[in-house]
């Protein structure tokens, strides 16, 4: 057999308090496309950075062989020189700069110091051909949708002469399209001899994608399955994951349906900054108690801006239509009087709206519900540490102690947190905007639970999901909105995936 790309040979990666590795082995072969499987805080993330510097030689145990010769990164520098560029989970991009700039940014083809535009311009048009991505160079990358963002990583990872290329989670935020596209670019990578490395909790992509998949759990090596081979399914992947198969994906709940909880009527949106573009377009639709009601709709058709709008006008100007919410007529102007009023929105965009990185994991949990902590002008902190460790228990949060950063967790971890965080201000009206984003199997299926419960209890709860089958098997009803227009509300008897991608593509129900 020829030789591998890369091989890790017993690694050990500890942080305080936490052995993240645990003698863990990876062999990879050159032009493969090899991916990493495994629970949330199983160690993913953390082998590829030691494998590209991000935590460097000295700071973990092990090897490291790359094309045949021991590697010992001390920085990102040196690995990208080698030609191993990753692409984190988090993307890393500065939304300010051109497709341009963000290509060549810290790579720049300077001469004497003065970088050439205009070359670089037109370098970067060649990339982007070679990734599919048809804008203009100068385009700030803020204006770009996050499946074009991601294009961007891989030309800016291409313009590195990259051979070995890491990629965490690159799907996780893409719709389906944007998530075939890539998928297809790494194929064809894969057919220029580039080597990949993929992290992702979308198992059906990995089995449909991989040549070879390996398996960590607890920060150990499993086993490395050869898909090559045949007869890795979803299953397979998931009995080497959790340890055992799992035969249900949704807890069993019965719904206990009450009166109408929130009603939202000829609800009209315009943009923010431009206050003559309808966003949302005369959207009426109704949450009961006990209900989970599922908000189903393509990149772009307005999900997030509905929700965002309800939830104290967080989005939009120009509101116009009516909000109830238990009867009471709803004029809520800033998120504290949504928060005040009941409702809660656990958003999409963990890093922008959900977390502060720099917090810690008990002051992230109670933070929107501080209300509920003072004592006099100061908080109770040891209330907020009981407050912390008991959602930290019941949701599984894997964390050493409640008084850790948030950076520290992982993405999964992270979610938990966010989640945590919005039931504890004891919502009326829980909206969950891509809730069970980069989460594994098994948590989902805890997310699942806790949603079910909640609505148990008699809570209503809204959910958006690009996943069709989490919105099938979670909702008890789904609207589909497609430009901004709620197209068809289905029962969840009438729901299919080909049903619901009618009405997410339908102009509107006549
Ligand atoms: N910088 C750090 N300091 C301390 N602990 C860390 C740090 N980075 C990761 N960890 C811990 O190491 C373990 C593995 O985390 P890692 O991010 O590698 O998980 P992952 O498999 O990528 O999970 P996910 O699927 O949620 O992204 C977790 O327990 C995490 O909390
Ligand atoms: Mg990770």
């Amino acid at each position: 057999m020829a030789q591998p790309i890369l091989e890790m040979r017993s690694i050990t990666k500890r942080f305080p308090g936490v052995l993240a590795l645990s003698d863990v082995n990876l062999a990879v072969e050159r032009g493969e496309i090899h991916a990493i499987c495994g629970e949330n805080g199983a160690g993913k993330s953390t082998l590829m950075k030691v494998l590209s510097g991000v935590h460097p030689h000295g700071t973990y145990d092990g090897e490291i062989v790359y094309e045949g010769q021991p590697v010992a990164f001390s920085n990102i520098r040196q690995s990208e020189s080698a030609g191993i560029v990753i692409i984190h989970q988090e993307l890393a991009l500065i939304p300010d700069l051109s497709i341009a700039e963000n290509i060549f940014l810290g790579n720049e083809t300077a001469t004497r110091g003065v970088i050439n535009w205009d070359a670089a311009n037109s370098r970067a048009i060649e990339l982007m051909a070679r990734v599919g991505l048809r804008e203009n160079p100068l385009t700030p990358v803020k204006n770009l949708g996050i499946g074009k963002q991601q294009l961007v990583e891989i030309a800016k990872a291409l313009s590195k002469e990259v051979r070995l290329l890491i990629l965490d989670e690159p799907t996780a935020a893409l719709n389906d399209d944007d998530s075939n596209h890539l998928l297809d670019l790494l194929k064809g990578l894969k057919g220029k001899g580039i080597t990949s490395i993929m992290i992702s909790h979308k198992l059906n992509e990995i089995a449909r994608i991989s040549d070879s998949i390996t398996i960590l759990r607890d920060g150990r090596t499993i086993e490395t399955l050869d898909v090559t081979a045949g007869g890795v399914d979803e299953d397979r992947i998931i009995r080497g994951m959790v340890g055992r198969s799992l035969e249900h994906r949704f807890p069993d709940h019965t719904p206990q349906i009450g009166e109408v909880l929130l009603e939202v009527d000829d609800w009209t949106v315009m943009h923010p900054d431009d206050h003559h573009r309808v966003v949302i377009d005369n959207a009426s639709l109704t949450v009961r108690r006990g209900e989970i009601v599922g908000i189903a709709g393509l990149m772009g058709a307005g999900r997030t801006e509905l929700a965002r709008s309800i939830f104290g006008r967080s989005y939009g100007s120009r509101h116009s239509g009516e909000l109830r919410l238990a009867g009471r007529d709803l004029k809520l102007k800033t998120v504290h009087e949504a928060i005040r009023a009941g409702i809660a929105y656990v958003s999409e965009d963990r890093k922008g709206l959900g977390l502060n990185l720099l917090d810690d994991v008990k002051t992230s949990i109670t933070s929107a519900g501080l209300d509920r902590l003072r004592k006099g002008l100061t908080v109770d902190e040891r209330e907020e540490v009981v407050v912390a460790e008991r959602y930290r228990r019941s949701f599984g949060i894997k964390a050493t102690s409640v008084a850790d950063g948030v950076r520290k967790l992982s993405g999964g971890n992270q979610q938990k947190v966010v989640l945590s965080k919005w039931l504890y201000t004891e919502p009326q009206l829980l909206i969950l905007d891509e809730p069970t984003r980069g989460i594994d199997v098994g948590a989902k299926f805890e997310i699942y639970g806790i949603v079910q419960s909640l609505a148990r209890e008699g809570k209503g709860v809204l959910v958006i999901s690009s996943e069709l089958p989490e919105l099938l098997g979670l909702c008890d009803r789904i609207y589909t909105l497609a430009e901004g227009v709620i197209t068809h509300e289905f029962a969840k008897s009438d729901a299919t995936q080909e049903s619901l991608m009618r009405y997410m593509t339908a102009e509107r129900d006549n």
